[in-house]
């Protein structure tokens, strides 16, 4: 046994004591019960006599060597581990918090809250009507014939007949294709003039491109009145663009057309905000330049007749125009699908 050997061992052990449990570890290793020192202490009564005195004397003044320079030891270590879990715990009661993520509304109901405020400030009202209909609202009522292409299977999404019958329906039911259905509820019940937008989702059973979806947004126009004309519309219409897009100067077109419930019809179309009528490929507007926005006239006679409007008193025009179209060309979206794709970086440039 030598207590140099033994000193300079626990000395540099309890100094390089990393934590204050490692620390009482080590003062185990030497001081407790089994400890090396203890053991030491224990073995002196077998030395001999001058030995045992001079042994027993290093061996306790190394005891309490150790003792003291541990209890130091242990304080400091103490110490240092409070100053480090207060730093791990502090709180800076001043700094910014981390931002919450925030949504955001849809693009087309953006659009859609728009295209309220506007026509309600031309002194449109807003009504809706629902997304299942009747035949006779969707097609028979606006003058759509019977042989009518646009209700066969390739356009219209029919309920089965089955479903049909279960909610007590005495005729064929279908997703509304367009928000024109909503005109003959609300002429139905209401004595003219007025001045409607209904805004919604209509449903086609047809092939989807970068301007076409099955499932799209129209909004409604209907103003009846004794002395409305096609200038009625072009104004209300160029205010409605103007309003919409903050500019004057708008490349917009009116086309003759044809719906069976307007007399004359018309087709809006406005300049391709894609590729500004410059690229053949281009697939937003098919290369034609133009993408069209609306489909508008004067109401059919034949119409306010079957709403029991006398059409010699009184007369006005429509308009069906898509919204998701309206949001492309205001934003340079080139894909209507973007619409409906849920992609968050898309979504997320709209808030
Ligand atoms: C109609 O739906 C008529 N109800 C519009 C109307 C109302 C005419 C009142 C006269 C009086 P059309 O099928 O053309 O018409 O659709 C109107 C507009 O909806 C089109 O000009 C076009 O901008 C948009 N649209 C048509 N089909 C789709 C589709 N599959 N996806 C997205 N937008 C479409």
């Amino acid at each position: 046994m030598d207590p140099k050997a033994l000193k300079d061992k626990a000395i540099s052990a309890i100094e390089s004591a990393p934590s204050a449990q490692e620390l009482e570890e080590i003062l185990r290793a030497y001081l407790g019960k089994k400890g090396e020192l203890t053991i030491a202490l224990k073995s002196i009564a077998s030395l001999p006599e001058p030995e045992k005195q001079e042994v027993g004397k290093a061996l306790n003044s190394l005891r309490d060597t150790l003792e003291q320079l541990a209890k130091n030891q242990k304080t400091r270590l103490l110490k240092e581990e409070v100053s480090l879990h207060e730093e791990q715990e502090f709180v800076d009661m001043s700094s910014p918090g981390t931002p919450a993520v925030k949504g955001s509304l849809h693009p087309l109901t953006q659009t859609q809250q728009k295209v309220k405020e506007i026509f309600s400030s031309m002194g449109f009202s807003s009504v809706t009507g629902p997304e299942l209909e009747q035949e006779w609202y969707n097609f028979s009522a606006l003058n759509v014939p019977e042989n009518h292409p646009s209700k066969d299977m390739q356009d219209t999404l029919w309920l089965k007949e089955d479903s049909s019958k279960k909610l007590s329906s005495k005729e064929p039911l279908l997703m509304r294709t367009h928000t024109s259905a909503v005109q003959i509820r609300y002429m139905e019940k209401h004595k003219p003039p007025f001045r409607i937008i209904a805004q919604g989702r209509v449903f086609r059973n047809e092939a989807t491109d970068a301007r076409h979806e099955i499932n799209f947004y129209q909004v409604e126009g209907l103003m009846i009145d004794k002395n409305i004309t096609v200038a009625n519309f072009r104004a209300v219409l160029q205010e409605f663009f103007r309003k919409f897009f903050g500019s004057d100067n708008l490349s917009l077109r009116l086309r003759p057309s044809f719906f069976p419930f307007t007399e004359p019809s018309f087709e809006v179309d406005m300049k391709c905000g894609i590729c500004q009528g410059k690229k053949s490929s281009c697939s937003t507007c098919g290369g034609s330049g133009w993408l069209e926005i609306l489909g508008a006239g004067i109401v059919h006679p034949q119409v306010l007749k079957n709403v029991n409007i006398n059409p010699r008193l009184w007369q006005g025009f429509a308009f069906g125009m898509s919204i998701e179209r309206l949001t492309m060309m205001k934003y340079h979206i080139d894909d209507i699908r973007m619409f409906y794709g849920s992609d968050i970086r898309f979504l997320s440039q709209f808030s």
